[in-house]
């Protein structure tokens, strides 16, 4: 599957809270294009409308006012067109229990009806890939938090879809862990070309990511679109800082706004 672009104009999302009855902006007004095969970030506090991009992105939700656009079509219009498109991780890794690894990152290949050899071929050899030859036929409670992480990350790149989505898919695992299985999922979204999303509260994990980081403020609004390859590696220290401050005073660091010298 080739890798999509991206381009979201004027993007706005409300809620009504069913208890209060009031309106809530997840998402005010948002504007942005990734070019296909880019690896982007996306970083802002907690609330700001970050899942909420990714429910529309899938075509869970529809927008309030404004669109996305994947490769020319809008998600939640050509619901099934997008079927096999678009891969996740979530935080949660949501193995079905009584489904040994194998046969949970064959499911979504079952849903688009491939043959059973092709099924078992990707999922084999994607759960090698991520270092889980031993363990293929090992049930989810057999398995530690990063190993599960782990299959549901093949499961994702089984699909072989054009864009990739993980919705702080390493946070709650133990440091070290994290940075593998970031790190294994960077050189993998690589390899396959596909254009990746990841939503993160770390900020290391933002910067390694690579080519972009959207730092969002509330209700999604975009303050700063940083090219990390104008940063020196030297100099990453001074860009975590200047987005922490982004983030801190709601408002573009001067640094975010002008290119480093
Ligand atoms: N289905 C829904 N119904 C009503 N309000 C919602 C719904 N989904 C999200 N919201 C509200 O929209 C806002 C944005 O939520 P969202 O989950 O997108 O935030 P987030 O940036 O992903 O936060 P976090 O970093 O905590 O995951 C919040 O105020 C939330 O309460
Ligand atoms: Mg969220």
């Amino acid at each position: 599957m080739s890798a999509a672009a991206i381009d979201v104009s004027g993007l706005r999302k409300v809620f009504r809270q069913t208890t209060t009855q009031q309106d809530v902006v997840a998402i005010d007004r948002l504007d942005l294009h990734i070019k296909a095969g880019e690896l982007v970030a996306i970083v802002g506090q907690t609330g700001c409308g970050k899942s909420t991009f990714f429910d529309i992105l899938i075509g869970l939700e529809q927008p309030t006012d404004g669109e996305i656009r994947i490769g020319g079509e809008t998600p939640y219009g050509a619901f099934n067109r997008f079927r096999g498109r678009i891969a996740t991780v979530f935080q949660q890794d949501r193995l079905l229990p009584w489904r040994t690894a194998v046969d949970n990152v064959c499911l979504p290949l079952e849903m688009l009806g491939l043959q059973e050899t092709e099924r078992r071929e990707r999922a084999m050899k994607w759960l090698g890939r991520l270092g889980l030859e031993r363990f293929v036929h090992a049930y989810p409670h057999e398995l530690s938090g990063g190993m599960r992480q782990r299959v549901a990350i093949a499961r994702a790149f089984a699909l072989q879809a054009g864009l990739l989505l993980a919705d702080e898919a390493f946070g709650h695992l133990d440091e070290v862990t994290a940075r593998e299985l970031r790190d294994t999922f960077i050189t993998l979204a690589r390899e396959t070309g596909s254009t990746a999303i990841l939503i993160t509260h770390q900020l290391e994990e933002a910067i390694a990511v690579g080519d972009r980081i959207f730092v969002l403020g509330k209700s999604a609004r975009l303050l700063a679109d940083v090219s990390v390859g104008q940063w020196d590696p030297s100099e990453y220290g001074q860009l975590r800082e200047a987005i922490q401050q982004t983030l801190q005073t709601n408002q573009a660091h001067l640094r975010l706004t002008t290119q480093p010298d």
